[in-house]
């Protein structure tokens, strides 16, 4: 594995995250089975052996069994805590009945949520508390006062946000004293509108690009570290096409599957070193539960794509050479 250096709030944190979203037995109300810990273990172990050390969850995953069956492998194997960095995040609130999906980053929500996540993690401490989604409702004093005091308990060590704006992270920045240290958002080779925004600047097609300008930047000044979510891009590249496949995609995947053997790796590692190529050096958040995808996964720290390379993955996945 290259060492890459990942931002200095915790300097030992492999580049490639796991994104524990589908572990715990699926989005319904089934308790968690032994077979659900027994995946939820040997998934971690892999992780682990394969130099993959932070582990990224959120209160709502599988309605809160995600982190439950976490939990539950941490209480049996309490060695394996102080080999990880956890992060989870708050903010999405599911009713008991799931009925009205709302965001709410109210002191009352925040505290109980953090209070929970810690519960079902059977842990003291979430080394990151990312606050998942921004809330239009949300009373910044009032948050940021209920924020403090859960960190001066030590109920998490450092603060961080997904899914924002540069100016919505330096709102908040603006009344916590806490350092911001991440942000986590959408990027793949499918979802490359991070890149989009970048050239296509006071230009029509830059319209369409749904990612806020001068986040990257913003966060780089600021020291921030950007994680991406959904980085595989659900496998669409590597083996997992979805319905109606596009010209563009058909092109791409090809192109993924000869880079994986020119570059002597596999199609998952290239679809990951591609946003690992970026050079504001983004951490992926891998979401397979796949014991040979998450090996695969691994390999990508190691595999340097040329420039070229890396502009050609891009053309065919917009589908038309850069303007
Ligand atoms: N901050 C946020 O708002 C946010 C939102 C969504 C996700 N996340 C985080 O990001 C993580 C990853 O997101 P994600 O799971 O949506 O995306 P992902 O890592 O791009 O994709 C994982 C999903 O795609 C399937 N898949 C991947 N490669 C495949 C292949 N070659 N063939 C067949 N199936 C393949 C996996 O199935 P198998 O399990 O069968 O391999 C799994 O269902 C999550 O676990 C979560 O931690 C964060």
């Amino acid at each position: 594995m290259i060492e890459l250096p990942i931002h200095d709030y915790y300097p030992q944190a492999s580049q490639l995250i796991y994104g524990c979203m589908n572990l715990g037995g699926g989005w319904n109300s089934d308790a968690v089975t032994d077979g659900d810990i027994r995946q939820a273990q040997e998934i971690i172990e892999t992780c682990l052996e394969h130099k993959i050390n932070v582990f990224d969850l959120a209160d709502i995953y599988t309605f809160g069994k995600a982190e439950e069956v976490f939990g539950k492998v941490l209480k049996a194997n309490p060695s394996l805590r102080k080999n990880m960095m956890l992060q989870t995040k708050i903010g999405i609130k599911l009713t008991p009945t799931h009925e009205v999906k709302q965001y709410d980053l109210s002191p009352e929500w925040v505290t109980t949520a953090v209070n929970n996540c810690l519960k079902r993690l059977q842990s003291d401490n979430i080394d990151v508390l990312f606050l998942h989604r921004p809330d239009p409702l949300m009373d910044l004093d009032d948050t940021a006062e209920a924020l403090t005091k859960l960190h001066k308990q030590g109920k998490f060590t450092h603060l961080a946000v997904s899914n924002m704006h540069a100016a919505q992270i330096a709102w908040l920045q603006s009344a916590i004293s806490i350092p911001i240290v991440a942000n986590q958002l959408q990027m793949s080779l499918e979802h490359a509108d991070f890149v989009e925004e970048t050239i296509t600047t006071n230009m029509k097609e830059g319209c369409n690009s749904g990612f806020p300008r001068g986040t990257l930047e913003f966060c780089e000044q600021q020291n921030m570290q950007i994680q991406a979510w959904s980085s595989l891009a659900l496998g669409k590249y590597s083996g997992n096409p979805g319905e109606n496949p596009t010209e563009a995609d058909v092109a791409t995947t090809k192109l993924v599957s000869q880079l994986a053997n020119r570059y002597s790796s596999n199609a998952n590692a290239v679809v990951l070193a591609w946003l690992m190529k970026h050079p504001i050096n983004i951490q992926p958040v891998v979401g397979t539960t796949n014991i040979k995808r998450i090996k695969e996964c691994a390999q990508a720290p190691k595999l340097q794509l040329s420039r070229d390379d890396w502009y050609l993955l891009f053309e065919k996945a917009r589908g038309n050479e850069v303007p």
